[in-house]
Order: C-alpha cells, then structure tokens, then sequence
C-alpha cells in the first residue's frame, strides 16, 4: 500500500505523512489547544508518535496528511481513518495558529471527503466533533456535512464514583420503589 501519496485543492497541497514531518506533528499535537478538542485528549511524546508512525504505515484503515498552504509552509495534519468499504471519518487541525480562520480546515475537508467518495468509495463520511468545539463544527457545516446523532458518554472519574453517578440519574424512581422490573 503506498501512503506518500498527494492531492491538491485551489490553494492547498495534501501530501502522505512521512516520518520526517514527526517533529511538527508531534508540537502541534502537544499543545493543549489542540488535544484537548480530540477524543484521545492528551500529549504525545516523540517516541510514541514514531511507534504509532510504524504501525500507521502498515494499517490500511487510515491515511494522514500534512497541510501546506501556497507557500508550501506546513500548517496542519488531516486524515481518514476507520475505512471500510462503507464509510470512514475525517479529522483536521491547523497547527499553525496564525493560519487559521483562512477557510484552510474546510478546504481540506472538502478534499479528503472527495476522495474518500471517489477513490475510497465509501458511501458516508463521518467527523466526530465535541459540542463545545464551535470552529470544527463550523468547518464541517462548511464542508456539506449534516448532523444526524447525538452521543453520550460514560466518562470514569476517580472523584465521581460509578454509583454516585447513577443513583443521582436514577435514585427518585428507586427509592419510590418504581424503577425498571418493580
Ligand atoms: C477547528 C479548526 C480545524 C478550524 O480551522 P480553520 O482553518 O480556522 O477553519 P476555517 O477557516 O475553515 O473556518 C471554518 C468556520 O469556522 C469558523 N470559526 C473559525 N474559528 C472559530 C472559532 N474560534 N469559533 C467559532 N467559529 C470559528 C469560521 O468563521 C468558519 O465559519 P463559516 O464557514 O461559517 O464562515 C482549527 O481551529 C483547529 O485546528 N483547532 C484545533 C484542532 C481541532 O479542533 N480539530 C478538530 C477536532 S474535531
């Protein structure tokens, strides 16, 4: 499977992330405005990126860019990952803080969906956006995306016990003798 593979929109160039794009990578992914908009919210130190970088280049199921602008500077990473023959997801981050609010995010989203429908062949593409992350859903809008679910999560916490939790969503009926089987 070759991966060192580009695609080019009006103003942008997305090209196959390669082992020397790890140092950007990694800074970018570091910064805690970043991460924190990501499921995995946590750094990434070097050595971790570049076993992940191992693995990443023999999984089919996923294929990363660099971003560079038109004066071929690096700007961001975007990708699609989860493929089947059905669908994918794409994700998206300009790095580069003084590129952003260019239209640089949804451009690269309106690329990757392309290829992901064309020369993937899925049928639905999907992006994952926390509710508090308003830029992202933007970009996505921008890109022809609709929402179509609401998710919901069970985080563990250490200072908010399982039970706690529970009885606080379920405990009236409970205690009053009427929850689920009574
Ligand atoms: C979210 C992010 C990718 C947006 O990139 P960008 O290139 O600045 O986005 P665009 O310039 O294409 O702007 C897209 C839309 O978002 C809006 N937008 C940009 N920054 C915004 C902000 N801070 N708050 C609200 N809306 C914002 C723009 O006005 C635009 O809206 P419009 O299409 O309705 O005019 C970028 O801020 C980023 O990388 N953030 C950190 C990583 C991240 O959140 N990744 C996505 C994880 S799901």
């Amino acid at each position: 499977m070759n991966k060192d593979v580009s695609y080019r929109s009006a103003r942008l160039l997305l090209r196959g992330i390669r082992r020397e794009d790890a140092a950007k990578i990694v800074h970018w992914r570091s910064d805690p405005d970043n991460y924190r908009t990501f499921f995995d919210a946590r750094p990434i130190t070097m050595e971790e990126h570049l076993t992940w970088f191992e693995r990443y280049l023999v999984d089919d199921a996923r294929y990363d860019f660099m971003i560079f602008n038109e004066d071929g500077q690096p700007i961001g990473t975007a990708g699609l990952s989860s493929i089947t023959d059905d669908s994918c997801e794409v994700s998206y981050m300009i790095g580069e803080k003084a590129e952003r609010g260019k239209g640089y995010a949804t451009e690269a989203v309106r690329l990757l969906t392309d290829v992901a429908l064309r020369e993937l062949g899925v049928k639905r593409v999907v992006a994952r956006v926390r509710p508090e992350n308003e830029a992202s859903a933007r970009v996505v809008i921008g890109g022809g995306y609709v929402e179509s679910e609401r998710i919901f999560t069970f985080e563990a916490s250490g200072d908010f016990p399982l039970e706690q939790r529970q009885h606080r969503a379920f405990g009236g009926l409970a205690e009053a003798g009427r929850g689920a089987g009574h």
